[in-house]
């Protein structure tokens, strides 16, 4: 209720502050984990850089992020990705994603990204890395949040260029990299668990985190290897797992967290609607479950908008939304003391 003292003629009496839901949801403090680079392409930038590449887009820019669903998706990224062709065009989609992030309350992120879309940068991981980080540090020097890089492979690569990779990472050994990643399409790709087996081992005594794309496009077999041949510390949709009793099972034991992203489960016709999403079925089993944007600008997403829409479909309490963002930093490969403050933020919503 509006307080009736507090009125235009005297401003020194505060308006008693109302936070609304996304105020409230903004203010969580949490991380996110499943999120890439990617997926942080504004189209007007796009448009801006395409004009000045001469190269054609194949939609016009307001309808530009309409896709049919995640090949098309996939395609979509080579050519946005490849428009990000300097050094200068990287550090500022980097820091673009710290702003976004900041503008949601998240206080740390895991970003994904693929070098195979990036064509100007092929060759060049050490360099492409370095920009990518000048505009991380630029913003954490603006007193935005932090971000570590878990460097994904794509599904349809072969063990040889996997293992490669692995090598590459291990002899640069940037410190902005925190983890191997491996995406994109499974369907298209069949089952590529024994593929990869090899590099994620080597990843691991490298010192890298492992976090695996399985359960999108896959169903529960593809979550099944990325536990028990890549031998994953996260799981990065795995929704699909639900169609399987006994892996629900084992990631629950197992306290596997899965980074879970209902929007763009929706946009890229994973399920039909919200409700038919097994976000709450997964966590009220018992399965460590965070929520994610994966792709924000292109699929239209954010962070807040993602707590919101689980509340609402769900029910979900203050205290089921808070053991969500407390996952969701428990489950982020951020240093030991950036948890600390994030959890005792959290403690104190
Ligand atoms: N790369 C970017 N977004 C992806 C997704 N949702 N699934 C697989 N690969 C991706
Ligand atoms: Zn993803």
């Amino acid at each position: 209720m509006c307080n009736t003292d507090a009125s235009p003629q005297n401003p020194a009496m505060a308006t008693p502050f109302h936070p609304t839901e996304h105020d409230r949801l903004k203010a969580l403090p949490k991380a996110e984990v499943h999120l890439h680079l990617e997926g942080c392409f504004e189209a007007r930038t796009l448009a801006q850089w395409a004009r000045a590449e001469g190269v054609a887009l194949p939609r016009p820019e307001e309808d530009l992020f309409r896709f049919s669903g995640l090949a098309d998706f996939l395609g979509f990224l080579d050519l946005a990705c490849g428009l990000a062709s300097t050094a200068e065009r990287l550090a500022a989609l980097s820091y673009g994603l710290c702003q976004r992030l900041a503008d949601n309350g998240t206080g740390y992120a895991d970003v994904i990204f693929n070098p195979t879309h990036w064509q100007a940068w092929h060759g060049r991981l050490g360099p492409m890395l370095d920009a990518m980080d000048a505009g991380f540090k630029a913003a954490e020097q603006d007193g935005l949040p932090g971000v570590g890089l878990c460097v994904s492979l794509l599904r349809t690569q072969s063990a040889d260029e996997a293992v490669e990779l692995v090598e590459t990472l291990r002899d640069i050994r940037h410190p902005r990299v925190v983890a191997l990643s491996v995406d994109g399409n499974e369907a298209a790709a069949g089952r590529t668990g024994p593929r990869f087996a090899e590099a994620f081992r080597r990843a691991g005594r490298h010192g890298l985190r492992r976090t695996v794309h399985a359960g999108e496009s896959s169903g529960p077999e593809g979550v099944w290897d990325a536990v028990n041949l890549l031998e994953a510390d996260r799981i990065d949709h795995g929704v699909r797992a639900i169609e399987d009793s006994a892996l629900v099972g084992l990631l629950a034991e197992r306290r596997i967290p899965l980074g879970i992203c209902p929007t763009s489960n929706l946009v890229l016709r994973v399920y039909p609607s919200i409700e038919e999403h097994p976000v709450e079925k997964l966590r009220a089993a018992g399965v460590r479950v965070s929520l994610n944007t994966d792709d924000p600008a292109l699929l239209g997403a954010s962070l807040a908008g993602e707590y919101a829409l689980c509340r609402q479909t769900f029910g979900w309490t203050d205290e089921i939304t808070r053991s969500v963002a407390r996952t969701s930093i428990e489950a982020s490969f951020a240093s030991p003391a950036v948890k600390t403050r994030l959890l005792q933020a959290l403690d104190d919503w």
